[in-house]
């Protein structure tokens, strides 16, 4: 069985867009892979953050994790910072990287808004990510587009490490959603939907209630020509939303288009809040349920106590081809 692994960053407001780009794909592997599945809280680190809301994040996370489906009797389901090999392997790769190839990342550029210092975390973001996905022998990883250049420099590190070493690491391949790779901000559907956008209406966070899912949706941003047509080119807004209803509704987007032919945006939008409202009622009444349950601790104790196991043997292999202690 191939090995699946991902993560998602326990920042809050987890969003349509993580859910159609990652989790929705984190589901579907875990009946034919062997899946590994993290909430990432070294990675949050990289920007300030408030412990006791941080912990809050992991569990919400987690509880997110199981409440869309993933299993945790099939998948590994843990937090980053149990399993001691990430930081570890971090920085192994750290000296098998290049600054340059690290100033490169777009969203590095993003985040560090072009200043002349940044935080040296934000640089060597990427690189932890690499250690991730190599700790754990990772053949396939589900991620959304956004995340593509950070798989392609793990995987020019483990053939960087393998050409250089024995052979070390597994290259993993990146996994996306052809529909859900990139959904779009609903207020600006030039930008990607973001944790962190302050418009609230950007996004629709897993969690909404069907009030603010309808009027987030209603008030998403579309174009004057009232046509209801799949052009992201010239018509970014119209098409974004056409992408979220055919993830969830399962629809091919050339049928809605025809189901629509004639219709208004006004129509189209009332029929996606009903469909966004019914595909994520469900999840919220699991989360519900998961998020103060003693369960939840037990999973993530049991999913380090497994991914440790996993990771001890790459670290024993890589200290061995990189001649690191006795
Ligand atoms: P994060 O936490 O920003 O996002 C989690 C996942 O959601 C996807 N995603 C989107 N997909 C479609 N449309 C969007 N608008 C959208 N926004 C986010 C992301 O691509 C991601 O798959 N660096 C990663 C976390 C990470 C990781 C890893 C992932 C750390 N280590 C190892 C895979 C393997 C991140 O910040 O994701």
């Amino acid at each position: 069985m191939k090995r699946v692994f991902s993560g998602v960053q326990p920042t809050g407001n987890i969003h349509l867009g993580n859910y159609l780009g990652a989790l929705k794909q984190f589901v579907e592997l875990q009946n034919d892979h062997e899946c590994i599945y993290c909430i990432v809280d070294l990675h949050a680190i990289t920007v300030p953050q408030d412990p006791k809301v941080l912990r809050e994040h992991i569990l919400d996370v987690a509880s997110l994790y199981l409440a869309v489906g993933i299993n945790p009797s099939k998948s590994i389901v843990f937090v980053q910072s149990d399993v001691p090999g990430h930081v570890e392997l971090s920085w192994v790769l750290t000296c098998c990287s290049y600054t340059g190839e690290l100033y490169r990342m777009t969203q590095f550029k993003a985040k560090s808004h072009n200043k002349e210092s940044a935080p040296a975390g934000l640089l060597t973001y990427p690189v932890l990510m690499a250690a991730d996905i190599l700790l754990y022998d990772t053949d396939i990883v589900p991620v959304g587009n956004d995340q593509k250049q950070h798989i392609e420099l793990t995987r020019d590190l483990a053939i960087r490490v393998n050409n250089t070493r024995k052979k070390t690491f597994v290259v993993p391949e990146g996994r996306y959603m052809k529909e859900g790779a990139r959904i779009m901000a609903l207020d600006d559907p030039r930008q990607k939907m973001s944790k962190s956008a302050e418009n609230v209406h950007s996004r629709i966070s897993l969690l909404d209630e069907p009030s603010k899912i309808k009027k987030s949706i209603m008030k998403a941003t579309t174009d004057s020509d009232g046509i209801i047509r799949f052009d992201p080119e010239n018509k970014p807004g119209i098409s974004n939303l056409l992408n979220i209803y055919s993830v969830l509704s399962g629809q091919s987007i050339d049928d809605i288009t025809a189901d629509y032919d004639g219709k208004g945006y006004g129509d189209f939008k009332k029929d996606l809040v009903e469909i966004t409202v019914d595909a994520l009622a469900p999840i919220k009444a699991r989360y519900e349920e998961i998020r103060y349950s003693d369960e939840l601790r037990t999973i993530l104790k049991d999913g380090a106590e497994r991914a440790g196991a996993i990771a001890e043997k790459t670290m024993k292999r890589v200290k061995e081809n990189f001649g690191l202690g006795l």
